[in-house]
């Protein structure tokens, strides 16, 4: 089992495109992959999975699990599932959270589990998401912007992993706006934390198979990934 909990520096950094990127890749690679999105949040659609997030996962990895493996938890609010909890009375629900990944671990050789905003992102009181990926056993991948200010917040995330002891895979750029240039920014993360980039993935306009394909083998050592 090679699974990956894929968590970013903030919410809207790229954690479902890049985690799509990379499901269809393992897919190309011929690897049986699965995806899971344990809380998802925001507006429901009005068609097919609730989440468009579950959306882009399944459809990349082009699974056939059902939506309450892939996603056991949906809130109708665009907040953190704490909130969620506070605001709708949806108690988030571990134990079905980590009975789902049970079951998915069983179907697929590799799962990409999306988290949800960041690394502190609170699910109950006192239960963030360091807590759901130590309670999965699986490491995590970072992925960051580089938009002036994510060296901050990627050594953050960091020095948080570390506290909780969550071993981390490495660090993937999503280069799709502005700011650091990305050689630049590598150079800076890897000597300031030890932490490795294992690549930085463009601006996507195409979201077909074979172009996330092309990028996604292109620009990342996915061979360290699955190392
Ligand atoms: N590499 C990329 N190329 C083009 N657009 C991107 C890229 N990464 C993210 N985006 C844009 O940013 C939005 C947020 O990305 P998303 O993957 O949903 O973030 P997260 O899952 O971390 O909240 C996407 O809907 C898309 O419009
Ligand atoms: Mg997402």
């Amino acid at each position: 089992m090679n699974s990956f909990f894929i968590t970013g520096t903030d919410t809207d950094v790229g954690k479902t495109y890049i985690t799509a990127g990379l499901a269809v890749s393992f897919r190309k690679m011929g690897i049986n992959v699965g995806v899971m999105k344990p809380f998802a949040a925001g507006t429901a659609q009005k068609k097919g999975f609730k989440s468009e997030d579950v959306e882009i996962l399944s459809r990349a990895a082009q699974v056939t699990d059902p939506e309450e493996l892939i996603n056991p938890q949906f809130f109708p609010i665009h907040a953190s599932p704490y909130t969620a909890w506070k605001n709708l009375k949806i108690k988030p629900k571990i134990s079905t959270i980590l009975s789902s990944f049970k079951k998915l671990s069983k179907l697929h050789d590799t799962l990409l589990v999306e988290g949800v905003g960041g690394i502190m992102t609170p699910i109950l009181k006192n239960y963030y998401v360091t807590h759901l990926i130590k309670d999965m056993k699986i490491p995590t991948l970072i992925v960051t912007r580089t938009r002036v200010g994510t060296i901050n917040h990627t050594m953050m995330t960091i020095k948080i992993c570390e506290k909780y002891k969550i071993p981390i895979k490495g660090i993937i750029i999503n280069n799709f706006d502005e700011g650091y240039d990305v050689s630049i920014l590598k150079r800076d993360l890897e000597n300031l934390t030890g932490v490795k980039v294992l690549g930085s993935i463009p601006f996507i306009d195409n979201m077909s198979d074979d172009s996330l394909n092309r990028v996604f083998q292109k620009n990342l050592d996915l061979k360290q990934l699955l190392k």
